[in-house]
């Protein structure tokens, strides 16, 4: 009976690849912890998200590759993931904070919000450490969203700590606010808020803080980049082609600000909208379309109540849906942070 080597069991993994990174997982990094006794092999695939939407196929073929080795009678793979930064050095947020993604729109009511929380919270149930900065100081949505009240208390270490809900940590200037007091934020102010909020919040480590964005003039995107480093955007949509012009004008404001556009999503897709807003950005701005999200009560009922409907209703079509995106989502960041990969032989 030939003997089972690490050389083997790596050579024979480099038949899997990585569908989104397009190299194989022993070239990239992946494959660690090898432990061979007799013909039962064990090994860990570390992958660069939890949320990885390829992850099943990816342990069925690297376990089947090993399998099929001389020799080998028993395989044991372990799934792990770590997400990397694409962040560079240290910054506002300090080194904690992998990613930062904006959620943004041309204009208000499309959705933003309600795609911002259900993701947040999507990619929080694949085990991701994962914040939502509510930076909609006009109309700040999040605590409905999530069903939070009360105002934020101090952490241990003096900054004020974030609230959580539904496995997410979250900050909004909703939590600040008396009910219903109207706010005038002016540019400078707004600025002020926004470092605030990425300063001075005991985040800790995240794999990923969504940013909620206003809508409108671009104040806010201009002093979310100037402030820390942006991994990209997510843009939404609505279905109907009128919107196009405020798209053009939410995919301008990120390339003026050199921000790059993760995807677009397609909102409140269906019968009454129509379909296809979304693949027509898509294709006129050339941006991957990361997927549709239908018109439906559920979702609306989950924003009201505070339960996002990923949690109040996990088994809904709707459900499925912003779970398949929260994996794109993250297979887009884990293919921007790939680029800086070394290649190992
Ligand atoms: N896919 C959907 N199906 C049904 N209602 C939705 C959907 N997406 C959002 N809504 C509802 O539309 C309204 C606007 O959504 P919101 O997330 O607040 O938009 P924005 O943050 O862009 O202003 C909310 O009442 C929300 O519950
Ligand atoms: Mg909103």
């Amino acid at each position: 009976m030939s003997e089972v080597t690490e050389a083997a069991v790596l050579n024979a993994l480099r038949v899997v690849k990585d569908p989104d990174l397009h190299r194989d997982i022993v070239s990239l990094g992946f494959v660690k912890d090898i432990k061979i006794c007799n013909g039962a092999v064990k090994f860990t695939v570390e992958l660069t998200t939890p949320a990885c939407p390829v992850k099943e196929q990816l342990k069925t073929q690297a376990h089947d590759a090993v399998r099929a080795l001389p020799g080998v009678d028993q395989v044991n793979v372990n799934m792990t993931a770590q997400v990397r930064s694409t962040l560079g050095p240290a910054n506002l947020l300090g080194d904690g904070v992998k990613n930062v993604i904006a959620v943004t729109s041309g204009k208000g009511g499309v959705g933003k919000s309600t795609v911002a929380a259900n993701l947040a919270v999507a990619l929080a149930q694949t085990g991701a450490r994962v914040g939502l900065l509510d930076a909609d100081v006009y109309g700040p949505n999040v605590p409905i969203m999530m069903g939070i009240q009360g105002k934020p208390l101090p952490s241990a270490t003096g900054k004020i700590a974030p609230k959580e809900a539904h496995g997410v940590k979250t900050m909004s200037v909703g939590y600040l606010l008396e009910d219903a007091q109207p706010v005038m934020w002016r540019g400078p102010m707004l600025h002020k808020a926004l470092e605030q909020f990425l300063k001075d919040v005991a985040w800790g480590e995240l794999d990923y803080l969504l940013v909620d964005m206003p809508p409108g003039t671009g104040d806010a995107q201009i002093s979310l980049a100037q402030l820390v480093p942006l991994t990209g955007a997510l843009v939404v949509t609505m279905p109907q082609e009128v919107s196009l012009t405020d798209v053009r004008r939410a995919i301008s404001m990120c390339k003026q600000v050199k921000c790059e556009i993760l995807g677009v999503v397609e909102n409140m897709s269906g019968e009454i909208f129509g379909r296809g807003g979304g693949r027509r950005t898509a294709e006129k701005f050339q941006v991957p379309l990361l997927g549709e999200i239908p018109l439906e009560p559920a979702v609306r009922v989950g924003g009201d109540s505070g339960v996002p409907v990923v949690v109040g209703r996990p088994d809904s079509e709707v459900a499925a849906a912003f779970r398949e995106i929260a994996g794109k989502l993250a297979a887009a960041v884990a293919t921007k942070q790939a680029m800086a990969l070394p290649v190992l032989q």
